[in-house]
């Protein structure tokens, strides 16, 4: 289902990135790199610009009125802003899933068949084939496939969020951007979802949102901690997961990660 199988998937590197909404600096001179298919961490309080740089990485902030990036960010050592960039194909190759399960208005089956046609899979023997591997990949397939063809809406937000994923994975993804894919979630359903991601892991390249540490510790390979100070967002530090939960340099990662602050 990877885009790439056998290959590593592609990593990502932010340099000094800065998102901007007019004036308001959302988070400012954000670098660190995310090696292909590793999973990083990003933690910090509400504010402090991580959907922001999610949402700059695979360039959903060109939807957002007002919004600006700077700085360099690159998806396998490519440009993600360089003037020859396909977006359709930038959004294949970096999926992302949000804090609240989104499906399409749609049946179970079309909430993939539906972006397999958009990108470009024609054959429909083909799109049922990645629609069942897909759904097979997150567990869901045995629940769902008596009910194909009825609305996604009508399953439990935990199914929902796994179809999300499912979407996400047919299209054959390198990287995958998770936006604190448990928290609406009740805690059987994001444990489900956890244990999902863990299963992911080495094989696509993950950054991972979440404001729950316990679970940035069990699953991240690295993590980079962000930070608010007067409504402007930055990255204070980042490093193996291990460092930054036990020995970590500076001040503000030792008491947010030590559960102190935050
Ligand atoms: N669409 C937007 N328009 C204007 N300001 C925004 C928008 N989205 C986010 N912001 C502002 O950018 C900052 C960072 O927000 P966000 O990236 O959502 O942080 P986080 O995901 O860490 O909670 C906040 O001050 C927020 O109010
Ligand atoms: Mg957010």
């Amino acid at each position: 289902m990877k885009a790439c199988e056998g290959a590593a998937p592609a990593g990502i590197t932010l340099d000094e990135v800065t998102v901007r909404y007019g004036a308001h600096i959302a988070i400012e001179r954000a670098s660190f790199a995310v090696r292909p298919g590793e999973l990083m961490a990003l933690v910090g309080p509400s504010g402090c610009g991580k959907t922001s740089l999610l949402n700059a990485i695979n360039r959903l902030s060109d939807l957002i009125p007002g919004c600006t990036v700077t700085g360099n960010i690159a998806v396998g050592g490519r440009d993600v802003r360089a003037p020859d960039t396909r977006l359709t194909a930038l959004r294949r190759q970096v999926g992302m899933v949000f804090q609240l399960p989104n499906p399409f208005p749609l049946s179970v089956a079309e909430n993939l068949r539906f972006p397999l046609r958009e990108h470009g899979v024609s054959n429909r023997d083909e799109r049922d084939r990645r629609t069942e591997e897909a759904l097979r990949a997150v567990g869901l397939w045995e629940e769902v496939k008596g009910r194909l063809g009825q609305p996604a809406q009508a399953l439990s937000g935990g199914q929902q969020q796994r179809l999300c994923i499912a979407r996400t994975l047919a299209l054959g993804p390198e990287v995958l951007l998770f936006d604190e894919p448990c928290s609406a979630l009740d805690p059987l359903s994001a444990g489900v979802i956890e244990a999902l991601i863990t299963g992911l892991k080495g094989r696509y390249t993950i950054l991972l949102v979440t404001h729950n540490l316990p679970q940035a510790r069990r699953l991240a390979d690295t993590v980079a901690v962000c930070w608010v100070s007067e409504g402007c967002g930055c990255v204070v530090e980042s490093g193996p997961c291990g460092v930054l939960f036990e020995r970590a340099a500076h001040p503000i990662t030792r008491a947010y990660c030590g559960g102190e602050v935050g």
